[in-house]
């Protein structure tokens, strides 16, 4: 069955969910979703034209579509995770429930569960038992190991890979191509920046950078 959908955020991130939707829709039978259009309180002119040009309808800000009458599922495609959070906490309260979207050319293991409102884009791998919380976005092309937890709100950033037995607590960023070493911590809201290798637990809020990462 066809459900009405709405991206959250013109910028990239939203746009490349905008490709998940027609990935997924062309690799099924009847199309799962209808994208309704993509919702943004300050789009730019350059986010509003690459909208129109792939007729994608923009319905305006966040506000605009909670005053609507109904109640199409949502995601919100904003890398930064606090605003993430805001909009999403917004949304619920709001009577809107989050869609979960997994590009057809991603590949998750056995025993893995995943979240509402999570984002998985094409290439990333997932293995064996691992849980992806709600909100969470997985870029192009990240490896998650086994029995690995990222909680909600959490982003990894293209080619990016965490290993096995490890949690990455919430909304912390793990930047591009970085790599977190097996059996390790990434703190709540912690940033770990891009091509960095984490060889030790980081603390909540932390910003670390290099190799090894401090
Ligand atoms: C680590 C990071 C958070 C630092 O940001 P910042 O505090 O604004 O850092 P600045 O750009 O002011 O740079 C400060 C110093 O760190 C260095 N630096 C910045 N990022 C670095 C990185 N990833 N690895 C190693 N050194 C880095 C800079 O060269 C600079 O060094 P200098 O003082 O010797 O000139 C950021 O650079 C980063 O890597 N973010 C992740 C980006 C990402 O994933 N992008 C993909 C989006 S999809």
């Amino acid at each position: 069955m066809s459900e009405p959908l709405v991206i959250i955020g013109a910028g990239g991130f939203g746009r490349e969910t905008a490709d998940v939707v027609e990935a997924i829709n062309r690799s099924e039978p009847e199309p799962r979703w209808i994208l309704l259009g993509v919702a943004d309180d300050s789009p730019s002119d350059q986010n509003l034209e690459q909208l129109a040009a792939r007729e994608i309808a923009y319905l305006g800000t966040t506000e605009e579509l909670i005053a609507r009458p109904d109640r199409p599922r949502y995601v919100v495609g904003i890398g930064f995770p606090q605003a993430r959070r805001a909009l999403a906490v917004g949304l619920d309260e709001a009577g809107f429930r989050a869609a979960t979207l997994v590009h057809p050319e991603a590949s998750i293991g056995s025993q893995c569960t995943v979240g509402q409102g999570t984002v998985v884009l094409a290439g990333a791998r997932l293995t064996t038992n691992i849980r992806l919380g709600r909100h969470v976005h997985l870029n192009p092309n990240v490896t998650v190991g086994h029995d690995t937890v990222l909680e909600d709100f959490v982003s990894m950033n293209p080619a990016s890979s965490v290993s096995g037995d490890c949690v990455v607590q919430s909304a912390a960023i793990i930047g591009v191509a970085a790599v977190v070493l097996n059996r390790l911590t990434v703190g709540a809201g912690a940033l770990v920046g891009g091509n960095a290798c984490v060889t030790k637990d980081v603390p909540a809020g932390a910003t670390v950078k290099g190799v090894p990462a401090r």
